[in-house]
């Protein structure tokens, strides 16, 4: 091994974020969560992410519960350790642009029930659609770390990626991550861009984020740390790999002895592991086979696997299967249109059923789809590249694309929806069940419904209940219905299996 410097890395547990939101479409009870917080809590991770992403939507769509409450309890049950979440800049944890009176009291009242580290992203690596929340976790006095959006196209270069990292440090950011979501960095790439972003900021600290999906990511996790980087991101092995994020067992194991030891106690997670591996079988209908495996498509053609499966189920409807090979060629040529978005939620259902239509329709952009006329007109945000003007002149007839931030076109928007939100359940004078409604209309009155029916004392006595008699069931039943089930989980490697082989081979 090379001769380094000691360069502990420090391990974010996503387990209770990305996790659940990446295999298990982000349905992971309060009940399952409450009774290991007060482990992972003393594990001496850098930090969890419990929060954020789709989970503010997910709790009140799915699981009728109040995503307010679900911060609170977890931050009373972790008094140590950081609490990390997933910020969508102007989209907040929304799907669309939200007015800058939504992002500040969101950010605001997330910050006062305890959230420490506010992630912020933008699809499009716009920094304008991230400028407010940056103003408004410094205000909150809380670690604001700015995303970049990773993806490989002939204008995303380390020159590039670097000169938006210093964008991000001027802007406020106190850490700077490398998103990678979907993990397609090569591991020479992210240490080329780690290095250049330490050279550039030699005092930002670095973390990554790179989900599973090519089987890359462990690789990639190293060459970041021999570049430099600080902290990388993991999931328990029972909602990590596939497509999900490298897991934490396996990472914290091949840190193992070298210098960049997280310092964390391998045989001390033992309880942890067997708790998530009995808990993903309570949730074994919801988790697909195929989101457990590697796809390495993403290194043939660039397409993540999501985006991969959304075309082959929209060509299947359309029972237009067999031209999916002319689909897959017609990818790139939109996305080069369209000036290179990266593929993430939402540019890449924009770019797959464009793409789809310019091969079905009988012709390029014969039929444009809404989406693509709200990007060319700037609605995303700004294009990373040059767009196709010919395809700019078909879409926008004439019409010139803003040139401002999309969100100068929004009033603000919480006291215009308060009588409404209020009418529809909302609790009278209440900024959470207002900022709830603002962001989700369709979906919070549901759950304000369902929320009166139940008392909330009765509630928790049963989420209490629940949880105890889960965890007791867990520690006396694992080893019998680990050998009864055989879930994927069963078979897939196990990490103890390699932890204690490095043991007994003398290298942990
Ligand atoms: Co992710």
């Amino acid at each position: 091994m090379i001769q380094q410097t000691r360069h502990p890395i420090g391990i974010t547990d996503v387990t209770l974020r990305d996790g659940h939101q990446s295999l298990m479409a982000t349905r992971l009870r309060m009940e399952h969560i409450l009774p290991v917080l007060e482990k992972m809590d003393k594990v001496g991770f850098h930090s969890l992410e419990v929060w954020g992403g789709a989970t503010f939507d997910s709790c009140m769509r799915f699981l009728n519960e109040d995503p307010w409450e679900r911060l609170r309890i977890i931050r009373k049950h972790c008094p140590n350790t950081k609490l990390q979440m997933l910020l969508r800049g102007q989209n907040v944890v929304g799907y669309r642009n939200y007015a800058d009176d939504v992002v500040d009291a969101f950010v605001e009242k997330g910050s006062e029930y305890g959230m420490d580290i506010w992630r912020i992203f933008d699809a499009l690596n716009d920094t304008r659609n991230m400028r407010r929340s940056f103003l408004a976790v410094k205000k909150a006095g809380k670690h604001a770390q700015g995303t970049i959006s990773y993806t490989t196209s002939p204008v995303h270069t380390i020159e590039k990626f670097t000169a938006l990292a210093r964008e991000l440090a001027d802007l406020g950011s106190d850490s700077i991550c490398i998103k990678d979501m979907a993990g397609q960095i090569f591991p020479r790439d992210v240490f080329d861009l780690v290095k250049a972003i330490k050279d550039a900021l030699p005092d930002m600290p670095v973390q990554i984020h790179s989900h599973s999906f090519s089987g890359m990511a462990p690789v990639a996790y190293y060459a970041a740390a021999e570049a430099g980087a600080d902290v990388v991101d993991c999931s328990f092995s029972a909602l990590g790999w596939g497509t999900s994020l490298p897991p934490t067992e396996s990472i914290i194991g091949a840190f193992k002895g070298t210098p960049f030891d997280t310092g964390i106690d391998i045989a001390g997670l033992q309880e942890l592991t067997d708790y998530f591996d009995d808990m993903v079988i309570e949730y074994k209908d919801i988790i697909q086979a195929k989101s457990l495996r590697i796809d390495p498509r993403i290194l043939m053609h660039q397409i993540p696997g999501g985006m991969f499966s959304n075309m082959l189920s929209q060509l299947k409807e359309m029972g237009a299967s067999d031209r999916l090979d002319e689909v897959l060629k017609e990818v790139p040529r939109v996305r080069e249109d369209l000036g290179y978005p990266p593929l993430v939620t939402p540019t890449s259902q924009i770019v797959g059923t464009q793409a789809t239509m310019n091969i079905i329709m009988g012709g390029r952009y014969k039929n444009i789809i809404k989406e693509v006329v709200n990007y060319l007109k700037g609605m995303y945000g700004r294009p990373p590249g040059e767009v196709n003007p010919e395809v700019l002149e078909l879409a926008l007839k004439g019409e010139k694309p803003i040139d401002c931030r999309p969100a100068d076109m929004i009033e603000p928007e919480l006291e215009k929806n308060r009588a409404e939100a209020e009418a529809k359940g909302a609790r009278p004078g209440d900024m959470d069940d207002l900022i709830a409604y603002t962001l989700f209309p369709q979906v919070a009155p549901d759950f304000f419904k369902k929320r009166e029916q139940q008392s909330k004392e009765a509630e928790h006595a049963q989420v209490v209940a629940a949880a105890v008699g889960a965890y007791q069931n867990a520690l006396h039943k694992s080893a019998a219905r680990r050998a009864a089930n055989g879930t994927a989980a069963a078979v897939a490697a196990s990490p103890w299996a390699t932890a204690g082989r490095m043991q007994n081979m003398g290298m942990a």
